[in-house]
């Protein structure tokens, strides 16, 4: 009888930040899915119980354990708060990080005030920095060509083109790009792949606040699709990222043909 095929997560650990809610979400419960242990990070204390629902129906469903860490990625202590947590409950080997949490400001670069454009930098970019920072010695402690580690950084569209009100979120997001290249060219060689995933329009909570009139009218007369696109979209980009061994320093962007790269 043809034994069963292990799932290529078992018994290796996956940290996501931003895992709460939204995209975060529905790659927690990829990541459950393909067998990894899997810490959830989150920031605000409306999504503690967001969190523990979440980390209880990827236990329940797919039988892996989880962790889930409170703190703001923005900041390199809390950062190093996660990693510390995840040494002490799954050991000092991580073998997949993928850098997701972040926030949008929405405003013309006249009117937003320095300290809310720091804030979105230090979210949405920074934080990609000090983690991979922190997680990088536990990935080359053990990775190799045939047990590779992955990095996956949630960029955007607004990462690949520009957007009108969002010059801080572009900046950040083209600069997630730059930078995943530059660790896949500097730590390949070590069994380290790092890619990107840059979504189009996505809808999660940070699309519901925008007008959905205005909304619906950009996804029927700019996106080829003609639709807003689902979660799943991009944990489906995931999975192939992780299965896909030969895969490194490559953008893959679900949105529909809003950009053609
Ligand atoms: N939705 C889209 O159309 C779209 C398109 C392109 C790219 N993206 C990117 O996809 C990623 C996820 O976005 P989303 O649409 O899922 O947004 P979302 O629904 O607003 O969720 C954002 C997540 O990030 C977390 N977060 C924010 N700031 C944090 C901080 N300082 N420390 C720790 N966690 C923090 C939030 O935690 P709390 O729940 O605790 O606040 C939440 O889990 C973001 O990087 C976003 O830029 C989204």
């Amino acid at each position: 009888m043809e034994k069963s095929k292990e799932p290529i997560g078992k018994g290796k650990t996956a940290i996501i930040t931003g895992g709460s809610r939204g995209i975060g979400e529905s790659l927690v419960l990829k990541l459950g899915e393909l067998g990894y242990n899997v810490v959830i990070n989150y920031r605000s204390d409306s999504s503690k119980v967001l969190s523990e629902t979440l980390a209880k129906k990827v236990e329940e469903k797919y039988g892996v354990k989880t962790l889930i860490v409170k703190a703001d990625v923005s900041k390199y202590e809390n950062c190093e708060e996660i990693v510390k947590q995840t040494i002490n409950k799954f050991g000092d080997k991580i073998h997949v990080l993928v850098n997701n949490a972040g926030i949008t400001n929405n405003c013309n670069f006249i009117d937003i005030k320095r300290e809310d454009y720091e804030n979105l930098i230090n979210t949405n970019l920074m934080s990609f920095l000090h983690m991979t920072h922190l997680v990088l010695p536990y990935m080359i402690n053990h990775s190799s060509k045939e047990n590779q580690c992955n990095i996956i950084n949630i960029s955007s569209v607004a990462g690949l083109t520009g957007i009108i009100n969002q010059v801080d979120y572009c900046a950040s997001k083209a600069g997630i790009i730059g930078f995943s290249r530059a660790i896949a060219l500097e730590f390949g060689g070590r069994g380290i792949r790092s890619n990107v995933i840059a979504p189009g329009m996505i809808m999660t909570d940070m699309l519901k606040i925008v007008n959905q009139d205005a909304l619906n009218a950009i996804a029927s007369s700019k996106v080829p699709l003609k639709t807003i696109g689902d979660v799943s979209e991009i944990s489906e980009a995931l999975e192939y990222i992780i299965k896909a061994s030969y895969l490194t320093g490559q953008v893959i962007s679900p949105n529909g043909g809003y950009f053609l790269q």
